[in-house]
């Protein structure tokens, strides 16, 4: 089946394009981008005055499924992907059973495809059962689809088996993706460690938690030559790190979350369990870092660590809470802000979200060129709409921004050339 789109505004960072194009798809390939564009019997679609780029790509997302189904599962997941222009998602190992064999990766696959809203990649797991203490067996969970290795949600707390895990990997030529939180600085914090947790009566995270161990993982990176990716990167010490670390030419990429482009620790006041989230929200000064990060190059990628938790898993005393908000619906709006704040180019915020993720992670997406793939996007920037319960589609409604007014939304999702949102 043969559908044209007309007289959007193409952006395709990975080619350069910003322009009013058409974009021709034939059998779930892009076939064609360019202007006046004829066909045959084609499905007509006019997207003047929208903008059309590469389905947006998240490479940190938990589909809680196998395990948790009650808090998310493959299906509602990847329909939220869907719903925030997202057509693929990178989905970690901390499901039950973990994602470190084979098996739980045959059935991510599976059941992904059988649902039909998104492609997903999933991560292994670096350590066997996420414990630290020996590592999976990397080789058939590559073979099996997996694209990188992570205990996130877990530092690998054993520099000797960090070491490891990016010597084995760069066999395959897949990246590590640390979770880089030394735990003895961690303690028993539930918060940024700042003025706020003090006034709040809460323990803190000091940054020194964070930037230690990106620092670590970049100089065992350096050592081993292995293809390291930093994970959630919330503080303005680690972005310099990795900054000064591509410069000297170690194989790093790096991302950052919406919520930590967005919010502050200040929105721990009012003991929000929503803005409880692993690394926790940082200091202005942390904000502005990761945005100049994710401007100049520094960081690689704009990735939700969408976490979906339930109600009664949010609804306790802030230092009980789980960690992590859901993400997936909110990204291109959080995103869009800094385009309208003029911190970046419109180009440079959809390349964030599907260029950049895709290179980091060696994802085979994230272009319009002829011949990939058609997962592709519609949005307006424009439009404006609020975060409720209702709208969202994911299973679980854990978000700081309930209630919050955003500005742009995906019109239309293609996967593989088949609308998946309208769905
Ligand atoms: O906030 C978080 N939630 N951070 C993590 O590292 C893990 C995640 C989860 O699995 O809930
Ligand atoms: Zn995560």
């Amino acid at each position: 089946m043969k559908i044209l789109i007309q007289g959007g505004r193409v952006l395709d960072p990975a080619n350069g394009i910003d322009q009013v194009q058409d974009v021709l798809i034939n059998d779930g390939l892009i076939e064609a981008v360019g202007t006046h564009l004829k066909a045959e019997g084609a499905q007509i679609y006019d997207a003047a005055g929208q903008i059309v780029a590469p389905g947006f790509v998240d490479i940190h997302v938990h589909l809680r499924d196998p395990g948790y189904e009650y808090k998310e599962d493959i299906a509602s997941g990847t329909r939220a992907a869907a719903r925030g222009g997202f057509t693929s998602v990178a989905c970690m190992p901390n499901s039950n059973p973990i994602n470190d064999n084979k098996s739980v990766t045959c059935y991510i696959r599976k059941r992904a495809a059988e649902a039909g809203f998104a492609n997903v990649f999933p991560v292994g797991s670096i350590t066997k059962g996420l414990k630290g203490d020996c590592l999976s067996e990397m080789g058939d969970l590559k073979d099996a689809g997996c694209i990188g290795f992570s205990d996130d949600g877990h530092p690998v707390s054993s520099p000797e088996l960090m070491r490891r895990a990016l010597e084995y990997a760069k066999t395959f030529d897949v990246p590590i993706i640390t979770h880089a939180e030394e735990l003895e600085l961690v303690g028993n914090g539930v918060m940024n460690e700042g003025d706020v947790s003090t006034q709040l009566g809460l323990q803190g995270i000091p940054w020194v938690a964070e930037d230690s161990a990106t620092a670590r993982d970049i100089m065992l990176a350096e050592f081993t030559g292995g293809r390291l990716h930093v994970a959630h990167v919330s503080t303005a010490g680690s972005v310099e790190l990795i900054r000064q670390a591509k410069a000297r030419g170690v194989r790093v990429t790096a991302e950052a979350a919406p919520h930590h482009f967005t919010l502050t620790d200040e929105a721990v006041r009012g003991y929000d369990t929503n803005a409880k989230m692993n690394p926790p929200l940082r200091l202005q000064s942390d904000v502005e870092a990761v945005i100049a990060g994710l401007a100049d190059g520094a960081l690689d990628a704009i990735a939700t660590d969408h976490a979906p938790h339930h109600i009664d898993e949010k609804n306790v005393e802030f230092a009980i809470a789980l960690n992590g908000i859901v993400g997936l619906e909110t990204s291109l709006p959080l995103t869009l802000r800094l385009v309208e704040q003029g911190r970046l180019s419109l180009m440079r915020a959809v390349e964030l979200l599907s260029a950049g993720p895709c290179k980091a992670l060696g994802i085979p997406r994230g272009t319009l060129s002829p011949g990939q793939v058609a997962d592709l996007v519609i949005f307006d920037p424009t439009i404006e709409w609020t975060v409720t319960e209702e709208r969202l589609v994911s299973k679980s409604k854990n978000t700081p921004f309930m209630g919050w007014t955003m500005k742009g939304a995906a019109l239309r999702t293609y996967l593989a050339g088949n609308l998946v949102l309208p769905a």
